[in-house]
């Protein structure tokens, strides 16, 4: 087949460059199949791809774009710091005002230190709970994904998980027995962990809402059964909301159920579209990093001032008065309008959640709350929907595991545009037979 779009093309070239011609494993569209678009473009919630086909976007960079893209306040503070230069490698005003605005919406982050990704930020973490503890295990969820570290890609969600390869190679055995892995969910299973290793655990690791294996949120108790569990072992609770930071609500995960984790890790929205992280919490613990303290910790580009200015001016515009009531009204909205688009074609296996600005599709005939039952989710009738979708003009994430992300500005016609485009692309589904009813009506295999 001869090449004809400026994305094949593109794709064509990158792959010379890069492993499977991406920058980061999911972009590649290996688990849906065909080209993964090249975007040129990006403005409020629409993208532009290099063909110039437009769509809706509803990943929004897997989280940052709350605001929707290209935002002209962020662009303003972004000019307006880049003009005063990129990078000093030394402290600047605006990381304390940050930081401020940040234990402000989190008050358990009592100290913290800024980083380039959220990778960084809970590599960081892990080792703080390590250095403060003198304890070397980590306790994550299956199906979390917490970054490409080490120590945490084992049994982990995103791209692992799409491509079915949950434990990384290249992590030392030595390094991988140091991680203990429980059901997401399942208190009973950490609480036998920690009869087993309670003295040995430095740190239970956890999305409190789970992003990674497509939206899964806690069970009643869950999340209150890890703090009680830490507590009474001495042990470092880590809320990862580098997903769910200033997404799900104005406080994240620990704003919405109460629950006060000992650290936490933020990335994505806090730097509004630049490369951001940050870990921080209790001020004894944080007091181990050093200068301060033993536990070493750095970075070139920490707290970059281009990075910060677009950070702050995020988090004043996520900060203004009804933006998390009106960004989760559109989304939980939307969510009911897929659903019942699907049942108006006559499709059950099919339902969807949502919290704040974040959201699960699931060809599932109820919402999955655990692994296994994420797993058992509809993946061929998924990755029909997600071509259907996209030659209609809406780029969902490419892959079942993933959850999705809409901004403020998703209201109106892009979310029109996403329910009609569903409620031809469901009808589609119907006719091909590629969910459970529809081939017990005798449509194609599954
Ligand atoms: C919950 C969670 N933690 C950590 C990370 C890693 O962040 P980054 O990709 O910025 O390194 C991600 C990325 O998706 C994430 O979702």
């Amino acid at each position: 087949m001869p090449t004809t779009s400026a994305n094949d093309q593109l794709f064509e070239e990158s792959q010379q460059h890069f492993p499977g011609g991406v920058n980061s494993p999911v972009r590649a569209f290996r688990s849906v199949g065909g080209t993964p678009r090249f975007f040129a473009r990006a403005e409020g919630p629409w993208l532009w791809d290099a063909d110039g086909v437009r769509y809706v976007d509803t990943i929004c960079s897997w989280g940052p774009a709350i605001v929707g893209h290209a935002h002209p306040v962020v662009l303003d503070a972004i000019q307006k710091a880049a003009a005063h230069g990129l990078s000093f490698g030394a402290p600047t005003a605006g990381e304390s005002r940050l930081a401020a605005r940040i234990r402000a919406a989190l008050p358990s982050m009592e100290m913290m230190r800024l980083t380039s990704s959220g990778t960084e930020a809970t590599m960081s973490a892990i080792r703080v709970a390590r250095g403060f503890t003198g304890r070397s295990k980590i306790l994550k969820f299956e199906g979390c994904y917490h970054g490409h570290v080490d120590s945490l890609l084992v049994k982990a969600g995103s791209g692992l998980l799409t491509f079915g390869s949950p434990d990384s190679a290249g992590i030392p055995a030595a390094l991988a027995a140091e991680t203990l892995v429980a059901p997401y969910n399942d208190l009973a299973a950490v609480q036998a962990i920690f009869d087993a290793h309670g003295q040995d655990i430095a740190a239970i690791i956890v999305e409190p809402i789970a992003g990674n294996m497509n939206l899964v949120k806690p069970a009643a108790g869950f999340l209150e059964g890890l703090r009680a569990l830490c507590t009474a072992h001495g042990s470092v609770l880590i809320f990862d909301e580098v997903m769910t930071g200033f997404r799900v609500g104005p406080s994240g995960v620990q704003g919405l159920t109460g629950i006060r984790p000992d650290l936490t890790t933020l990335g994505k929205v806090i730097g509004g579209g630049m490369p951001m992280g940050a870990f921080g919490g209790r001020k004894d613990i944080m007091s181990v990093v050093a200068p301060l303290g033993p536990v070493y910790q750095a970075g070139t580009l920490s707290g970059n001032p281009v990075a910060v200015a677009a950070g702050m001016a995020t988090l004043e515009l996520v900060g203004s008065v009804g933006f998390f009531e009106r960004l989760s009204a559109m989304t939980a909205e939307l969510m009911q309008g897929l659903v019942a688009a699907a049942r108006e074609a006559g499709i059950t296996e099919f339902c969807a959640d949502s919290v704040g600005g974040m959201f699960g599709i699931y060809f599932a005939h109820t919402i999955p709350r655990s692994f296994d039952e994420i797993q058992a989710c509809n993946r061929t009738a998924f990755n029909r929907f997600f071509h259907l979708m996209l030659d209609r003009g809406v780029y969902l994430a490419p892959s079942a595991f993933e959850a999705g992300f809409l901004s403020i500005q998703h209201g109106g016609e892009p979310s029109e545009r996403i329910l009609s485009a569903a409620r031809e692309s469901f009808a589609v589904l119907a006719q091909e037979g590629l969910t459970q009813e529809a081939s017990a009506r005798g449509g194609l295999a599954n």
